[in-house]
């Protein structure tokens, strides 16, 4: 009995480890499923620290982006995997209500004080897209800066108002760091064109600068 006991102990140990030693895109892989719970902590640690490691300052395309909207007329904005939040401050310092989520919540302490840093309030939602809901029509504009999920764009278009706008920036496959990564997170070439076929064009650019590669995008939402 005694050594029963033990095998099923031994066993048991076994799987332990074996489980915990596989890593997340295994995990995957074999499950058909998310490892939230290692997506969280994953990024946890990587902002946990003091720096910022995407900064404080907003996309360069971003700043773009605003003298083309023009009026912020009180609008709303959703930051889609805000990060630490140097998109969403940005945007709140131009008078926007800024919403932004991400499934960090060291990363939504930071945007917070980031936003405090510049007297600007904006909400953080500490939560997993996979799951999270906001109502249709919500936000007059969406903004997802290197975030790439394709099962979260017929979400996004729905979160937006008709004649909304998206925004939308992400590394392409010609990236030379990121192409030695998972390739399903990177943007095939004009991609991002197809993905809002159906939205009209406001910019998009894939620049032929030799160090990074990036695709990125600003439509408009038909009204109906
Ligand atoms: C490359 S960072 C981009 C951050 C920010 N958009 C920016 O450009 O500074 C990707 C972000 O996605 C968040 N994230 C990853 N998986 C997520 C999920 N399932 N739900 C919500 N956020 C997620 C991470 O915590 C991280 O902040």
């Amino acid at each position: 009995m005694r050594n029963l006991i033990l095998l099923i102990g031994i066993l048991y140990l076994g799987r332990a480890v074996s489980v915990q030693s596989i890593d997340n895109k295994r995990f995957e892989i074999l499950s058909g499923r998310k490892n939230e719970v290692s997506t969280k902590s994953v990024w946890d640690q990587k902002f946990s620290n003091e720096k910022y490691i995407f900064g404080k300052k907003p996309a360069e395309t971003l700043k773009n982006y605003l003298k083309l909207i023009g009026d912020n007329n009180n609008r709303t904005v959703l930051d889609i995997a805000m990060g630490e939040g140097r998109n969403a401050v940005f945007m709140a310092l131009n008078g926007y209500r800024v919403t932004g989520i991400d499934i960090s919540s060291v990363a939504i302490k930071k945007a917070n004080a980031l936003a405090r840093e510049n007297n600007v309030s904006i909400k953080g939602i500490v939560a997993d897209l996979d799951k999270y809901e906001f109502k249709n029509h919500e936000f007059d504009i969406v903004l997802c800066y290197y975030y790439l999920d394709r099962d979260l764009i017929a979400k996004m278009k729905k979160w937006l108002k008709p004649g909304g706008i998206i925004i939308f920036e992400g590394y392409t496959i010609d990236d030379p760091v990121e192409s030695k990564g998972n390739k399903n997170y990177l943007l095939e070439n004009n991609e991002l064109l197809k993905l809002f076929s159906e939205y009209r064009v406001v910019h998009f650019e894939e620049p032929l600068n030799n160090r990074r590669f990036y695709s990125s995008f600003m439509g408009i939402k038909p009204q109906n």
